[in-house]
């Protein structure tokens, strides 16, 4: 089954969005296999955004991941790579859609609430940069 890491930003929790994100996923009809409410160190800042270290905006954007608590995320089900980036909408909240994550909630592009892995390969390496094995758990729905 797929996973993919997402990443409520410090903005998103303290604008209080928190349940509402979640309640997006859960009836969307994906699964919540991992999380946790964390402090974000620099290093674990700057091996994520690792991607992005030649970018103007990265030692503000490190800063600001550091700056207090995110949740951290591992959801599960079908295409959810995809279909969690629908959900969160694009990078720039200008551009979001309406009834997006960022589209609804969002201005600017430094304080988009939301991270979610762009890709599989991404997805994976995400995960296991933030959460060991035993953190994530595995669990089928009976409802
Ligand atoms: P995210 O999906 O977490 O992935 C990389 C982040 O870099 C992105 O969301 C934005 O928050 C941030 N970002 C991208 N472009 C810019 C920019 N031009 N200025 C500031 N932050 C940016």
């Amino acid at each position: 089954m797929e996973r993919t890491f997402i990443m409520i930003k410090p903005d998103g929790v303290q604008r209080g969005l928190i349940g509402d994100i979640i309640s997006r996923f859960e009836t969307k009809g994906f699964s919540l296999v991992g999380m946790k409410f964390m402090s974000v160190s620099r290093e674990l800042a700057e091996k994520h955004y690792g991607v992005h270290k030649e970018r103007p905006f990265f030692g503000s954007l490190v800063d600001f991941i550091t700056s207090s608590p995110v949740v951290a995320m591992v959801w599960e089900g079908d295409s959810v790579v995809t279909s969690a980036r629908t959900l969160i909408g694009a990078t720039n909240p200008i551009t979001s859609a309406p009834g997006t994550i960022r589209g609804d909630y969002g201005v600017t592009i430094g304080r988009n609430i939301i991270h979610g892995s762009d890709a599989i390969e991404t997805a994976q390496s995400e995960i296991a940069l933030w959460f060991s094995e035993e953190e994530l758990a595995t669990w089928e729905s009976c409802a």
